[in-house]
């Protein structure tokens, strides 16, 4: 049931404030993460990990990439992420002393299924983090948590994608605090910007329309560059793969510092700059790349901070989301994305819910 929607993946982009409520739900509460009714882990446990892998592919991967920036800043973790894909056919040092995060919405993806037999085999704690309780890789782990995203039907993912990253910055809190690492007011901030998002993100979704204007008045661009700095860096990416899955145009996603090692020379009027630049530490060299883009005539649409005035009359367009923590911005960056892909697939007429070649769970390799 599409529930009045055109499309499920529109549907699921409008669900994600629920989503966000759900995968916090009994985990958070009063200023606090407790996931201890999930992981038996104790305090020793978690000191005998030295590392932190997560594992995952396409979207997923984009999320644990997105909880990575987090972890490293508040966790004591030597962390590494990978595809699926290549984690399982390289020799990386793993064992015992290694936490192994599987993050997968189906359960059932082979790659990642086959890096984690490996990672158990070899010795590590392995944790999945998915959208089915039932599922392969649920039954295969020693412990898991669950998105509660509820069942996503549109091959492209987007509220699983909220779901996971709300899930995964849940277990750095966590960690972190078994860690010794977080003070009370620390994790009560967190905790407090956490509640908040839901709200924020539904005052991002109320404002659609725009994006559709945007969406529209490119409809002729054939290529895309996203661009975004640290936590930006990953939503870029999240960005450019929902463009390219469901409206078949390509698009890339760059860590804005490279664009002028390469992908510059792609720029052109018919080349449209997708910017994620909140007001975050990093805002005024991602503004610099605006300015670059500018010069060989691009066209930027920009995603930026409510009140953030610096990008007036240099971006052509910009998208505002409500102020959250510098961590916290791909809660809301990402959510325009997903619909400006959505309404410039439909504007070209595109299967949205079954893009051609995909499936919505890669259960082969
Ligand atoms: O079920 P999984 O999370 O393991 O799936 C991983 C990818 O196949 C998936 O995220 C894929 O990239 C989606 N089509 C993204 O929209």
């Amino acid at each position: 049931d599409k529930g009045g929607y055109p499309h499920f993946m529109l549907k699921e982009i409008n669900e994600q404030g629920a989503v966000l409520r759900n995968s916090m739900a009994k985990r958070l509460a009063e200023g606090t993460v407790d996931l201890s009714a999930e992981l038996p882990w104790t305090k020793k446990d978690v000191a005998s990990w030295k590392r932190l892998h997560i594992v995952a592919c396409g979207t997923s991967y984009y999320a644990a990439l997105v909880a990575e920036r987090f972890l490293e800043t508040i966790t004591d973790f030597d962390i590494r992420v990978d595809v699926a894909s290549e984690y399982r056919y390289r020799n990386i040092p793993l064992g015992p002393d290694t936490l192994a995060v599987f993050v997968s919405q189906s359960g059932e993806t082979a790659d990642t299924l086959a890096a984690e037999r490996i990672a158990r085999e070899k010795g590590a704690r392995c944790l999945a983090v998915t959208n089915v309780i039932g599922s392969t890789i649920a039954r295969e782990v020693h412990d898991v948590l669950q998105l509660k995203a509820g069942p996503e039907i549109g091959v492209a993912a987007t509220k699983t994608f909220m779901g996971q990253m709300a899930v995964l910055y849940l277990l750095a809190i966590h960690l972190a605090k078994m860690q010794g690492k977080l003070t009370p007011e620390q994790e009560k901030k967190y905790c407090d910007e956490l509640t908040a998002l839901p709200y924020k993100l539904e005052s991002v979704l109320l404002r659609q329309e725009s994006l559709q204007e945007t969406a529209m008045l490119y409809n002729e661009a054939r290529d895309f560059l996203f661009l975004g700095r640290g936590i930006s860096y990953p939503v870029a990416l999240e960005g450019a793969l929902k463009l390219k899955e469901i409206s078949y145009v390509h698009a890339e996603a760059y860590a804005a510092g490279e664009m002028k090692h390469g992908p510059i020379a792609l720029l052109d009027p018919r080349v449209p700059v997708v910017v994620i630049s909140p007001k975050d530490g990093l805002h005024e060299k991602t503004f610099s790349n605006i300015l670059e883009a500018k010069a060989r005539k691009s066209p930027v649409i920009a995603i930026a901070t409510e009140g953030d005035d610096s990008l007036d009359g240099t971006a052509d367009h910009i998208f505002f989301v409500p102020e959250t923590l510098d961590q916290f911005t791909p809660f809301l960056t990402v959510a325009p994305l997903q619909l400006f892909s959505y309404f410039f697939a439909r504007f070209l007429g595109c299967h949205i819910d079954q893009p051609r070649n995909l499936a919505k769970s890669v259960t082969v390799e």
